[in-house]
């Protein structure tokens, strides 16, 4: 087992310092963002940003954490700036300003492992791929084929150096003159301020895998026409109502999955395997409290006309390793497909990472691992309704108590 190095307070326990020593702070100033840079922010803010004043953002994430930074560059790479959707500010080094004015922007997604891991330990590494992969449909959905990406992709690396984590993926916005504005301002920092990770964050980076793939570029996706104007209805279901339609379920689990497949034959990525099974296969193969069981003691999840079990085999070195990490951001682009053709066509939907992948085994070829389901069904909840697994410090057990659901061990 790995263990934390204490930090240099000397000893396991927490020192005053500990409590009350904090970096300096140190200012930054804010300025309007103005010309084509607000118009494509305003693009990747409908893709990955806040839903108008509330807090739900246009994709779901595993405990509403969004494990990684979208990153907004020019076209000679000279800059980068961080967007921050929940304060709608663009993080911007004093010494190298975005030109506000040009044809193209690039995007990058930088992975923030450690936000996950925070919540979930390492299985939390696994949800920040998971993450990414939704977020890479929406933003997929607004990037276009661009020579520049090329380009783009060539200097990603070493900027991942500079911004501090992997970059996942890569793509280029074109602002439209008529574009939305985004209504962000520029949070211009201080280049000489130390950027810092807890020694928490700092244990998160030190297990993480030491290889990780090339970013993919997303210029050659292709989305479904009504997808677009259906994403800012998304939502997870909170909980699922009185059975509806199998073959509707099934339906919309097909198309998005065909969808889904073909964007990640594009990518040149393999999916993971995908196990789709309706409600009376589920009734049969996880009858009563067993369903609650395999979903982690998430009872109110119970009750889906259809899921997908995405699983995979043991690796036989147990590893991590960049095909892995790829089939997990492959996992996160069919899971998105899902949600948003479920939001077409109106029927609820949740990702549901918060599984015991014992009780799933008997319904997945032999040797397989699920390792995340997506839900689909009829959705009682209204619109405001929290999700439970995003409420708790202690997530999926914490739903046990709160509904009351017997695990079996
Ligand atoms: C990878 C992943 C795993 C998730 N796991 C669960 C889960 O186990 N239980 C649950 O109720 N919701 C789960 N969710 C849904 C999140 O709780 C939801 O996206 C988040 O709370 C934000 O809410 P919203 O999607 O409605 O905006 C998961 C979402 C993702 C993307």
């Amino acid at each position: 087992m790995d263990t934390v190095t204490p930090p240099e307070s000397g000893g396991h326990t927490i020192n005053w310092d500990d409590l009350v020593a904090l970096p300096p702070y140190s200012s930054s100033r804010s300025a309007p963002i103005v010309g084509a840079l607000d118009r494509a922010i305003a693009e990747i803010d409908a893709a990955v940003g806040r839903n108008g004043d509330t807090a739900r953002r246009f994709v779901p994430s595993a405990g509403a954490l969004y494990p990684y930074d979208v990153v907004i560059t020019d076209p000679e790479f000279c800059s980068a700036a961080v967007l921050d959707p929940v304060t709608r500010k663009l993080r911007v080094p004093e010494n190298t300003p975005l030109p506000t004015d040009v044809d193209h922007y690039g995007w990058m997604v930088i992975g923030r492992p450690w936000l996950s891991m925070r919540k979930y330990g390492r299985r939390g590494y696994l949800y920040h791929l998971l993450d990414i992969g939704h977020a890479l449909v929406n933003l997929g959905m607004r990037s276009g084929r661009d020579p520049l990406s090329a380009r783009l992709r060539e200097r990603s690396v070493g900027l991942s150096e500079q911004l501090g984590g992997v970059p996942r993926a890569i793509g280029v916005i074109a602002p439209s003159a008529s574009g939305a504005a985004s209504g962000w301002v520029l949070d211009i920092a201080d280049p000489a301020a130390p950027r810092t990770r807890n020694e928490f964050e700092q244990t998160a980076v030190a297990i993480a895998p030491d290889q990780s793939p090339e970013p993919l570029d997303l210029a050659g996706m292709r989305f479904d026409d009504t997808w677009p104007a259906v994403s800012p209805r998304r939502k997870s279901a909170p909980r699922f109502g009185a059975p509806g339609s199998v073959a509707e379920a099934e339906g919309c689990l097909d198309a998005a999955i065909a969808s889904g497949r073909e964007n990640l034959m594009r990518l040149n990525i393999a999916a993971p395997h995908l196990t789709m099974v309706g409600r009376a296969e589920l009734d049969r193969y996880l009858p009563q409290d067993e369903l609650s069981v395999a979903l982690a003691g998430q009872r109110h999840l119970c009750g889906p006309d259809a899921v997908v079990v995405m699983s995979a085999e043991q690796p036989h070195q147990n590893c991590v390793d960049p095909d892995r990490q790829r089939m997990l951001l492959a996992a996160g682009v069919i899971g998105q497909s899902i949600y948003l053709e479920a939001t077409a066509r109106r029927l609820g939907v949740t990702g549901i990472g918060g599984i015991d992948p014992r009780a799933w085994r008997p319904l997945l070829p032999p040797g397989h691992v699920a390792f995340y389901v997506v839900a689909v069904g009829a959705d009682i909840a209204a619109a405001t309704e929290a999700k439970l697994d995003a409420l708790t410090a202690e997530g999926h057990l914490r739903n046990r108590e709160l509904t009351g659901s017997g695990v079996r061990r």
